[in-house]
């Protein structure tokens, strides 16, 4: 199979002209990939753990661009034209929002809030308005509003989930893309490494900060959001 794109966590290759083959990697990154390491088992976790969130997406009538997950590292999507722009979503303050506005961690938000991030390497992925990816040709006035309104819906739904096991929907991050068909679809993955979940009770991390500030063993946080979320 061609070797299509080959990001930080993810290798994606080409399986025919509709679909394509997403490999999760064991490879760990944080702030801008400077800091690295290899955690054998994350890529498997992480693997499951997207295909348990895109399908019940799915089964709540969200457009997503999953297939099946084939083997334990691998899932099998249709082919996206993506957008340029990570879609951040949060429901309690924590991250960047923090450092860039001065909010305390863990400040409960009146209303989720939605953000975009121009999705570029060279200017490391900085926050954007609305009239910016419209001057960037990332998409056009009603793509984001549509997007916008799928995010939201997309929070109400995991937020729900999560709660219902025990987990606080801190913050997270979507892609989108254009199926082959022209449908608007949730693309990429959702898993520790692009949300932040709390216990609900402990306040404890289980998600990527983890690894990004050396709160503790990153396999075993993510091994416990998937028992969470298989109902254990
Ligand atoms: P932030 O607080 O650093 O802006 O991150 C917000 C959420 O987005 C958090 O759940 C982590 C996720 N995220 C990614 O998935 N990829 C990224 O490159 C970044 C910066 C954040
Ligand atoms: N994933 C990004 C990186 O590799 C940033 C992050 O999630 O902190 O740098």
């Amino acid at each position: 199979m061609k070797l299509l794109y080959e990001g930080k966590a993810k290798k994606v290759y080409e399986v025919d002209r509709d679909k394509c083959l997403i490999y999760f990697k064991d490879t760990a990154t944080a702030f801008d990939a400077t800091k690295k390491a290899e955690v054998e088992g994350k890529g498997v976790l992480n693997n499951t753990i997207s295909s348990i969130m895109f399908k019940l997406l799915e089964e709540k009538g969200v457009k997503t661009h999953f297939i099946e997950r084939v083997s334990e590292r691998e899932m099998l999507v249709w082919k996206a034209e993506r957008f340029d722009l990570e879609v951040v979503i949060r429901n309690i303050t924590a991250g960047s929002i923090c450092k860039r506005l001065g909010f305390r961690e863990g400040e409960k938000l009146r209303k989720p809030l939605v953000e975009f991030f121009y999705k570029n390497d060279h200017l490391h992925d900085p926050l954007i308005c609305v009239e910016h990816a419209i001057l960037l040709r990332i998409a056009d006035k009603k793509t984001l509003r549509d997007i916008v309104k799928i995010a939201l819906k997309v929070n109400t739904i995991l937020k729900r989930f999560f709660k219902s096991h025990g987990l606080l929907l801190v913050d997270f991050k979507l892609e989108f893309g254009r199926l082959p068909d022209g449908a608007l679809a949730v693309i990429d993955e959702i898993s520790p490494d692009t949300c932040r979940l709390w216990d609900a009770k402990t306040g404890e991390k289980l998600d990527k900060d983890r690894f990004r500030f050396d709160l503790g063993d990153l396999l075993e946080g993510y091994r416990r959001v998937l028992e969470r979320v298989q109902g254990g």
